[in-house]
């Protein structure tokens, strides 16, 4: 479980000099706005030798008192500013934007990109030469690293680790995946009140985020393949000492960096990024990973597609086995050996030579790695799914694609022709998901409209549409259903998501009415309404787009700005490398 070389490579490299650093600009040269900002540090108690020609380092930290799997991030900052000072930086915390996966309403998707903002333009608008990034609840990962990578200084992402396995009843519990299973065994009648509430205490049982592989595990893991963490550090549960210890390095290890002058463009390539897609693949992880990972590739400057994360699905085992597609939570991936194990087990599918925020390559970072538990990093021969664990559709309901997890899919759901049961929202959904007089056998397809990036608003976790409860009481636990809106990685069944265009804005699944019969055929990677050409022309036609949900504020920047999901649902005007200027120091 312990990763090689922490700390930096032994490979000679360049060194800037003091007066090179970006903070110089601001402390090292003559002028009243210097000797200003000087007396202001003197404020805080710092002498000028304290901070003057050393790497500046921000620590973008997203806790806050409603930010529940962030609690320890108040003492891991700490951990992080002592690594910095013992290399001879200078630790400047910054709060960020928390995002609460469970708290925030209508979705923390609806404010990734604004921690994005923030983030870049914090690094920007400050005297920083380098960043830690502490996220880890699902949205703040590639929020931060979005942010992060558009300024483009010498970075490490510090993840908050997965919390404890849960426990209640004499189970072991997994974040969402038995929430979800718990609520539906109470609204089926087999468990009772009693049994629900010992649930509810159990499923969370420390700080850090889900130890599913739901998105938080998701993205973290993608964080350490695409090369931006220390070598270990997704998979240790975050009240482990070790979590504490891995922050201490990554404080010393950024001052390096800076440095050393290793900046996101050398480290955040196409390969970097094939690499973060067949991580994801082999562990089974969330659907919104594809959103994300296309969003942070823009970002870079590479043009990750929907087609590159289902090419790379045709060759990817599934060896993960973690809940929802397996069976174990992750501080039992932890004890088996963690990611490095898991990637030295798939060597041959990476490409190993990707660099490191440590210097080193990825190949180096997972060398001599051991399994300890073939049980839950499974031998590739033994693989959940030799290949396929999420499956991009297309057809003429979802022309720019969708997905589905075919690993969380009831099998002979994969391919399925059944009946569509309309819902035109969610608040309609709710109202009549349950009504007796509901028209649903265990074939109809439910579909759900206008909960996409625009129609949520923020492309909510609604996808694991909840099944009729007439059928949980005939034993039905699993059926197709389709939406524009995104699910919990913690979720599973055959929920068919991301469907673009979305409805909101007159994408084909806005033209499906009840009766409509639907086709789904994940071998053939495809998703049809049989619906001839004629009556989809007169009902586009008819089609009438409803108003935008915002007027004013932050909404309706996003109404303005945001692409939709196979284009990672980033703002226009935040997309891509053009370069935004440093601010004039005077
Ligand atoms: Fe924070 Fe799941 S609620 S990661």
């Amino acid at each position: 479980m312990t990763a090689p070389d922490q700390t930096g490579s032994s490979q000679p490299r360049k060194r800037l000099k003091p007066e090179e650093l970006r903070s110089w600009r601001w402390f090292g040269r003559e002028s009243m706005r210097t000797y200003n900002q000087r007396s202001r540090m003197a404020q805080m108690g710092y002498a000028y030798s304290d901070y003057a020609g050393k790497p500046i380092i921000a620590i973008l930290n997203t806790w806050s008192e409603i930010s529940t799997c962030h609690t320890h991030f108040k003492q891991r900052a700490e951990e992080i500013k002592r690594g910095v000072w013992q290399a001879g930086g200078f630790p400047v915390e910054m709060p960020a934007i928390s995002l609460s996966e469970t708290l925030q309403k209508p979705s923390a998707m609806l404010y990734r990109n604004l921690l994005a903002l923030e983030s870049e333009e914090l690094l920007r608008s400050y005297p920083c030469d380098g960043a830690v990034l502490m996220g880890g609840c699902d949205k703040t990962t590639p929020g931060l690293i979005m942010g992060a990578t558009s300024m483009g200084l010498p970075m490490i992402f510090m993840p908050a680790g997965p919390m404890l396995n849960g426990s209640a009843g004499g189970k072991t519990l997994g974040s969402g995946s038995d929430m979800f299973k718990g609520w539906t065994e109470l609204r089926a009648g087999t468990i009772n009140q009693d049994d629900w509430e010992e649930i509810l205490s159990g499923i969370a049982r420390s700080p850090g985020h889900c130890m599913t592989m739901g998105t938080a595990s998701t993205m973290t893991s993608a964080a350490e393949a695409l090369g931006l963490t220390l070598p270990g550090a997704a998979s240790i549960p975050a009240p482990d000492s070790r979590h504490a210890q891995m922050a201490v390095r990554t404080g010393q290890r950024i001052v390096e960096m800076v440095w050393q002058d290793i900046r996101p463009a050398q480290i955040l390539t196409p390969e970097a990024f094939d690499n973060a897609v067949t991580t994801v693949l082999a562990l089974g992880g969330s659907t919104n990973a594809l959103v994300h990972l296309i969003a942070m590739a823009r970002r870079a400057g590479v043009q990750l597609t929907l087609d590159r994360f289902d090419k790379l699905a045709t060759t990817t085992p599934l060896i993960a086995n973690l809940r929802p597609s397996g069976k174990h939570l992750m501080e039992d991936f932890y004890r088996a050996g963690g990611l490095r194990a898991l990637l030295e087990r798939m060597r041959h599918k990476l490409h190993t030579n990707a660099p490191t925020v440590n210097g080193l390559t990825l190949g180096e970072n997972i060398a001599g790695a051991k399994v300890f538990n073939d049980d839950v990093i499974l031998p590739i021969e033994q693989a959940l799914l030799s290949e396929g664990s999420l499956a991009v559709l297309k057809g003429n309901l979802c022309p720019d694609g969708a997905v589905i997890k075919p690993a969380a899919a009831e099998p002979h759901l994969h391919q399925h022709t059944g009946r569509a049961i309309v819902f035109a929202s969610y608040a309609e959904l709710s109202a009549r998901i349950d009504d007796p007089d509901l028209d649903v056998d265990a074939t109809s397809v439910l579909i759900l409209q206008n909960a996409g990036p625009l129609g949520g608003p923020g492309m909510p976790e609604w996808g694991q549409l909840p099944i009729p409860k007439k059928l949980l009481a005939q034993g039905v636990r699993d059926m197709l259903r389709i939406s524009d809106c995104r699910m919990s990685g913690t979720s599973y069944g055959a929920c068919v998501l991301h469907v673009a265009p979305e409805s909101f804005i007159g994408g084909p699944l806005a033209l499906v009415q009840t009766g409509d019969i639907i086709k789904l055929d994940i071998p053939a990677r495809r998703l049809d309404m049989l619906v001839d050409e004629a009556e989809l022309a007169r009902r586009r036609a008819a089609w009438v787009q409803p108003a935008p949900r915002y007027q004013r504020g932050y909404g309706a920047i996003f109404s303005q700005q945001v692409t939709q999901a196979d284009q990672g649902c980033d703002f226009v005007m935040l997309a891509g490398t053009q370069s935004t200027p440093e601010p004039d120091i005077y």
